[in-house]
């Protein structure tokens, strides 16, 4: 390289540390790029791997009892010295007790997620010490969220892997980021390379935040199939799970189709009929339903069952093509981001 396109290079590499300072200070990294908390997945060594590769990992509590979420802070924190935080589902019957375990450890940032948190689920997470994260999946919400005291939101997009809303990250981030300039907005869903967090930087992000790309890396515990199914699928085999029938509420989630996905159906269908020739009440085919995925993610991820269980993945699936180390990712991505800014620089001098 060159003194010239090395002077490029530096000029891009500030404008992008520019663009996303805002993230960057909120979390206290290097990169504004949280690796999205996986149930199963974003466990101390995925997490731990994030941090000290200059992102954010954030531990995905899911279920687990107040006990367990502790071990797993305390072997994080083991493991890493750079901020990490943890995401916790909302409607978990001990929350409170989950996030003082949170604050007792000196968590930074605590993600509240699956529903709109309560005003005092967000203070009491303050008033500890940590910064208070929720999902907005509108505008209107947003705003809500950040009256109750959010301090970011995540936006994320129908592409995202796991349970999804309706809208797609490309219509949220337009409908959001020219709105919201009180809190960070971090976006999510569908990403896979460097210049398309950009574009979204440009247009008011403050950074991104990544789960499929990171699931599928060498540090993430994921068993080899479920790792290798990411590396062959296509985005098109990342598919929203379809409800049947208005009467049986599905919530929708993205995973990639197999003999799972497809049983399903059926098993809707089965239920469907059972309830229309009065052989079963409805809460009780509706019980039934949402009893069918119990134990399908840890099934795939932990038992490497890619075909019985749930393999949820985001759209970004067809752009994993090898199963690399979180740090080579994360540079990736920086990466082009960067000589994005560099051939814009060149475009326009
Ligand atoms: C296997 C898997 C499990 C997930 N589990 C959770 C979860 O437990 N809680 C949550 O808030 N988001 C969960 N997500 C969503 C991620 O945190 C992240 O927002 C999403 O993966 C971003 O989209 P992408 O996969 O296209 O990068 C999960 C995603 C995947 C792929």
């Amino acid at each position: 390289m060159n003194d010239s396109s090395k002077s490029k290079r530096d000029d891009a590499r500030k404008a992008l540390n520019q663009l996303w300072k805002p993230g960057c200070d909120f979390l206290g990294t290097e990169f504004a790029i949280l690796g999205g908390a996986m149930s199963w997945v974003s466990e101390r060594n995925l997490v731990s791997a994030i941090s000290n590769a200059g992102g954010f990992g954030v531990i995905a509590c899911g279920a687990m009892s107040p006990e367990r979420l502790e071990e797993e802070i305390i072997a994080t924190k083991a493991l890493t010295k750079r901020p990490y935080g943890v995401n916790l589902i909302t409607m978990h019957p001990e929350l409170d007790k989950l996030v003082d375990v949170c604050l007792a450890h000196n968590v930074s940032h605590i993600v509240l997620a699956g529903g709109v948190p309560t005003g005092a689920t967000i203070r009491r997470v303050r008033d500890g010490g940590a910064r208070a994260i929720g999902f907005a999946p509108a505008l209107a919400l947003g705003r809500r969220l950040i009256k109750l005291g959010i301090e970011a939101l995540v936006i994320e997009g129908s592409e995202a892997g796991g349970h999804v809303g309706p809208v797609s990250l490309n219509v949220l981030a337009q409908e959001i980021l020219p709105h919201i300039s009180e809190v960070p907005v971090f976006v999510a869903g569908g990403l896979g390379r460097g210049d398309a967090v950009l574009s979204y930087l440009e247009m008011g992000a403050a950074g991104a935040q990544l789960g499929t790309l990171f699931a599928a890396s060498s540090e993430s515990i994921a068993h080899d199939n479920f790792k290798n199914a990411f590396r062959r699928a296509n985005a098109r085999d990342a598919a929203v799970s379809v409800q049947l029938d208005e009467r049986f509420p599905v919530i929708p989630v993205r995973g990639l189709t197999n003999a799972a996905s497809r049983s399903f159906m059926k098993h809707q269908a089965d239920m469907l009929n059972k309830f229309q020739n009065g052989e079963i009440e409805r809460e009780k085919a509706q019980l039934e339903i949402e009893h069918f995925w119990a134990g399908a993610l840890r099934k795939a991820v932990i038992e490497g069952d890619v075909e019985n269980g749930s393999v949820m993945a985001g759209q970004s699936v067809g752009m994993v093509k090898e199963i690399k180390p979180v740090s080579e990712i994360m540079s990736v991505l920086v990466d082009q981001a960067v000589e994005a800014l560099e051939k814009r620089e060149t475009l326009f001098s």
